[in-house]
C-alpha cells in the first residue's frame, strides 16, 4: 500500500506456511505469499509519507481532529467486519489459540477505540487556557513526523497498532512493515486502510527488514523508530540513520521477566498464575514470566505440583477446545529451546517434569529446569517459549542482586501474603522494573496502564493514554495580556 494505491508486485514472492501443519507426518500447508519488495518499494513508500506530512503541512497533520477521528472511525467499521478472517490466518499461521486470537482481535478495537476517545480528551484539554505572569497559553499536542513502524509476530496485529495507531492518530504519517510470521494477518485489513485513510498517510511495505527497512532508516528521514521486537533488530535500524539526535525511539524489546514466590505464598494461586504467566502463547510474550526464583523451603513442592500441573496441559490445533499450548511458528525454535535444556543439564540441572523437553518439528512439550545456576544459558537468554528455568533462594536479595545485574527490566511478580513484608520489597522491585504485580503473573494490559521498561527492554511508553504521548510533543501558543 504506497500513496493510497494497492500495487501489484511482479517481482519475487516469499511463501507462507503454517505453523500448524509442520509435522512430520505431513507437508505444511501453504497459505499463501507476500511481496518480497526491496529498497526500491520501501523508499517509494517513505517517500509517500514524506510527501503527505509535507514539513508539518501536509492535509493530514494540519487536518481538524474530527476529521482526522473520521478517517480511524470508517476505518475500525471496515474492520469488525474482517474479524474471522483475521481470527483464522492467526490460528493458521502463528498457532494461536482461538480464544486467544480472537481476544487479539478484539482487544484490538477496543484499543483503537478507546484511543480516540482519549485523544479526543486530550484534545479538549489542551484547548483550556492556561495564565500565567500575564501570558495565556493554550498548551497542546502535535506531531513529530515519518514514522516507521515494525510489529512482532507474538501480536502481529495488536501490538502492531498499538503502534500505528497513536503515531497516526497523532497526525504523524507512518510505514509499516508487518512481522516475517503472522504476516498475513494484517492483509485483509488492506483495503480499509486504503479507503479510510488519504493516500501517503499509512503505507505498507512487505520483506526482509535489513533490505526495506534498513535503506529507509539511511535516509534521514525517518523522525520516529517504533518497534516492538528483539533489540537486535531495533539497535541496528537506529544505528542506521546518519542523525540518531533527531531521532525518537519507540521500542519494546526482550525481557526475563521473574516470578518470586516467599514461603507464605499461597501455593494454589500461585501456581495458577506461574502456568498463565509462563505458559501462555507457549511463552512467546515479552510480558511471560521467564524465570522462577522460590523459596529453597517450599521448591520441592512447587516443583512436584508445578510440572504435574504442566504434564496435564492440552497440546493441540489451535481450534480445539481446552488447548492451551499450540504449535511454535519460528522453524529453529524446537532446537533452540532444546539446546538452552541441554545445556542446562550437561550443568547440572534437571527436568522436573515427565513429559518436559518432549520435541517435535514444531514444538516442545514444556520442560521446568531446576536448579538453574549463573553459568547456564537459561539463566541470561530470553527463551520466548516453553521452558522454564527455577531458582531456589534462600534470601531475598539473591534474586534481588540478579534483577539489579540483569539488563531487562519490564516486570515482576511478587507472590506472598505478609504486608509487612511485601511492603518494603515492593518498594524496591519497583526500582528495578516498571510494573510490579502481586499474586498475579505479568502482562501488559489492561491497556490504560503503562508498558514500559527499564535498560534495555523498553524505549517510550505505549497504552491508550502514554502512546498518543509517545507519538507526539507538546506545543503551546502564548499570546500575552494585552
Ligand atoms: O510480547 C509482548 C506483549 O506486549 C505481551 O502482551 O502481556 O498482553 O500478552 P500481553
Amino acid at each position: 500500500l504506497v500513496n493510497g494505491e494497492l500495487r501489484q508486485w511482479n517481482g519475487e514472492y516469499a511463501k507462507v506456511f503454517s505453523t500448524i501443519s509442520r509435522t512430520e507426518d505431513y507437508s505444511p500447508t501453504y497459505l499463501g505469499e507476500v511481496p518480497n519488495l526491496t529498497a526500491k518499494e520501501g523508499l517509494e513508500a517513505l517517500d509517500s509519507a514524506v510527501n503527505a506530512y509535507n514539513k508539518g503541512q501536509g492535509e493530514w497533520p494540519t487536518m481538524k481532529v474530527s476529521e482526522r477521528i473520521a478517517c480511524m472511525e470508517k476505518f475500525v467499521k471496515g474492520m469488525k467486519t474482517r474479524r474471522e478472517k483475521v481470527v483464522n490466518w492467526l490460528m493458521w499461521e502463528i498457532g494461536k489459540s482461538l480464544p486467544d486470537s480472537e481476544k487479539e482481535f478484539d482487544r484490538t478495537v477496543e484499543y483503537i477505540v478507546n484511543t480516540i476517545e482519549e485523544y479526543k480528551n486530550m484534545d479538549r484539554e489542551g484547548a483550556r487556557f492556561q495564565k500565567s505572569e500575564g501570558i495565556h497559553a493554550m498548551v497542546r499536542r502535535g506531531p513529530l513526523g515519518v514514522v516507521l513502524c515494525l510489529g512482532p509476530y507474538n501480536y502481529p496485529i495488536n501490538e502492531t497498532f498499538s503502534l500505528l495507531i497513536p503515531a497516526i492518530i497523532m497526525g504523524n504519517t507512518a510505514i509499516l512493515k508487518p512481522p516475517k510470521f503472522g504476516v498475513l494477518a494484517l492483509s485483509p485489513l488492506m483495503e480499509d486502510f486504503a479507503a479510510s485513510f488519504p493516500p501517503g498517510v499509512i503505507n505498507i511495505v512487505y520483506g526482509r527488514g535489513r533490505e526495506v527497512a534498513g535503506p529507509i532508516m539511511l535516509t534521514g528521514k525517518v523522525d520516529v523508530l517504533a518497534l516492538i521486537g528483539n533489540s537486535t533488530s531495533a539497535r541496528a535500524l537506529q544505528d542506521q540513520h546518519p542523525n540518531k539526535n533527531r531521532l525518537r525511539m519507540v521500542f519494546s524489546l526482550e525481557a526475563k521477566n521473574p516470578a518470586i514466590i516467599l514461603p507464605d505464598a499461597d501455593l494454589d494461586l500461585t501456581i495458577a498464575e506461574c502456568i498463565n504467566g509462563t505458559l501462555s502463547f507457549n511463552g512467546q510474550r515479552c510480558t511471560a514470566l521467564k524465570v522462577v526464583y522460590v523459596h529453597e523451603s517450599i521448591a520441592d513442592t512447587f516443583n512436584k505440583r508445578f510440572g504435574e500441573a504442566i504434564d496435564a496441559m492440552k497440546f493441540g490445533d489451535p481450534w480445539e477446545a481446552g488447548v492451551k499450548l499450540t504449535p511454535l511458528p519460528e522453524p529453529d525454535k524446537p532446537d533452540y529451546i532444546e539446546g538452552l535444556i541441554n545445556d542446562a543439564l550437561s550443568k547440572g540441572a534437571s527436568v522436573v517434569n515427565a513429559k518436559g523437553g518432549q520435541k517435535s518439528v514444531n514444538y516442545n512439550f514444556p520442560a521446568v529446569v531446576f536448579p538453574v545456576k549463573s553459568d547456564m544459558r537459561l539463566f541470561h537468554e530470553e527463551q520466548f517459549g516453553p521452558v522454564i528455568p527455577v531458582i531456589p533462594f534462600s534470601d531475598i536479595s539473591e534474586p534481588l542482586n540478579d534483577m539489579a545485574e540483569s539488563n531487562y527490566g519490564q516486570q515482576v511478580s511478587l507472590f506472598g501474603k505478609d504486608a509487612k513484608t511485601l511492603g518494603p520489597l515492593i518498594d524496591s522491585l519497583t526500582n528495578l522494573v516498571c510494573r510490579v504485580n502481586l499474586n498475579s503473573s505479568c502482562q501488559r494490559g489492561p491497556d490504560v496502564f503503562p508498558f514500559t521498561g527499564r535498560k534495555d527492554s523498553a524505549a517510550g511508553t505505549l497504552s491508550i493514554h502514554d502512546g498518543l504521548r509517545s507519538f507526539s510533543i507538546r506545543t503551546f501558543v502564548a499570546a500575552k495580556d494585552n
